[in-house]
Order: structure tokens, then C-alpha cells, then sequence
């Protein structure tokens, strides 16, 4: 797998790979949201292909302090092949280098078998912590696209 920065071109290619493996697509998943997440964050979105074709995407995102991994999502033709870790291997490689202190991603609770996923990599659950949204606007939020 190469491994590639993401290009807007790709993005019905990463729509369909994420509804595919089963990522929930929603307001922020739109090509304009996307754009903004990418012009913030252009090292730190990744594509992965094989053949040419993409197969594997995460986009990573950094506020100034944290970091954050979203949709993490690999072909389900393509996956248990390691190609999910190399991608993360990859993104947390960027982002020690850019010397951010820690990194953190959410899991949906109906997605919990992918915990074992991210341990293997070196994750911790934060038994210290609850996750709490607030959401400013309703007419911008929506939960699928
Ligand atoms: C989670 C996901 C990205 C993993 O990618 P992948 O390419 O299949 O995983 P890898 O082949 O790199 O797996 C690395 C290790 O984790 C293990 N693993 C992978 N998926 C696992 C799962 N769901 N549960 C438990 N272990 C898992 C593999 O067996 C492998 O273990 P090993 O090193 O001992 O052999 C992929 O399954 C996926 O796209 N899932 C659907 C989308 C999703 O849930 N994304 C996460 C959102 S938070």
C-alpha cells in the first residue's frame, strides 16, 4: 500500500469508502466541510492505495494542542492485512514529528470491537473521562448526509 495525501478529487472515492465499511457520514462529511478539514489539516489526511486504487483513509486533525483521528476506515475487500495499522503507523508518525503531546479518537458504543483494534497499536481507554458535545447550531448539525 502507498500511502498518499488526500486530494479533493478523491472525495466520492472516501465517501463510498467509508459508507462501505460502515463509518456513519454526516454534516461535517459534506465536500465543503471536508475541504475546510483538509486546508487545516493537509499532512494529516491520508489516503491509502493499492493498484492505484484508494482502499484505506484517515483523517487526522490537530487544534494547536491535540490531535485527533476521524474516520479511520479500510475496504472491507481489503481489510485484516495490516493495512489499517500502517496507515495509523504513518499518522502518529506525523504527528510525533510535529511534536503534538497526545492524540485522541472516539468509538460509537455499537463499534466497540474495533477497541481491540487500537490496543494492539498502543491505545489507552480514559476511564477518567466523559465525552460531552454540544451542538451551536441545529439546522447545520445533521447525522447523515
Ligand atoms: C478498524 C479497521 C480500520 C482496521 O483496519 P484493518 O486493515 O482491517 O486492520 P489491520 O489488518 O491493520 O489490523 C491490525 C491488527 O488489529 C487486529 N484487528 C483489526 N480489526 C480488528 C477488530 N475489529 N477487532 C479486533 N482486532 C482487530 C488485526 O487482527 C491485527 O492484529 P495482529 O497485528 O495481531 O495481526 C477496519 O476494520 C475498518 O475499516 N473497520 C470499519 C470502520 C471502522 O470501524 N473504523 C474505526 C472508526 S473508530
Amino acid at each position: 500500500m502507498t500511502i498518499e495525501h488526500y486530494d479533493m478529487d478523491d472525495y466520492e472515492h472516501i465517501i463510498n469508502l467509508w459508507e462501505r465499511a460502515g463509518i456513519n457520514v454526516g454534516s461535517s462529511d459534506t465536500r465543503e466541510e471536508i475541504e475546510k478539514m483538509l486546508n487545516r489539516n493537509p499532512n494529516l489526511f491520508l489516503v491509502g492505495r493499492v493498484d492505484e486504487k484508494i482502499i484505506a483513509v484517515v483523517l487526522g486533525g490537530y487544534d494547536g494542542r491535540r490531535g485527533y483521528v476521524h474516520h479511520l476506515a479500510v475496504d472491507p475487500e481489503y481489510q485484516n492485512k495490516g493495512y489499517g495499522k500502517n496507515l495509523m503507523d504513518e499518522l502518529m508518525l506525523r504527528f510525533k514529528n510535529m511534536k503534538v503531546h497526545k492524540i485522541h479518537l472516539f468509538i460509537e458504543k455499537y463499534n466497540r470491537s474495533v477497541i481491540d483494534f487500537y490496543m494492539k497499536l498502543g491505545w489507552e481507554i480514559r476511564g477518567d473521562l466523559v465525552m460531552m458535545s454540544f451542538i451551536p447550531d441545529e439546522n447545520l448539525y445533521k447525522w447523515k448526509l
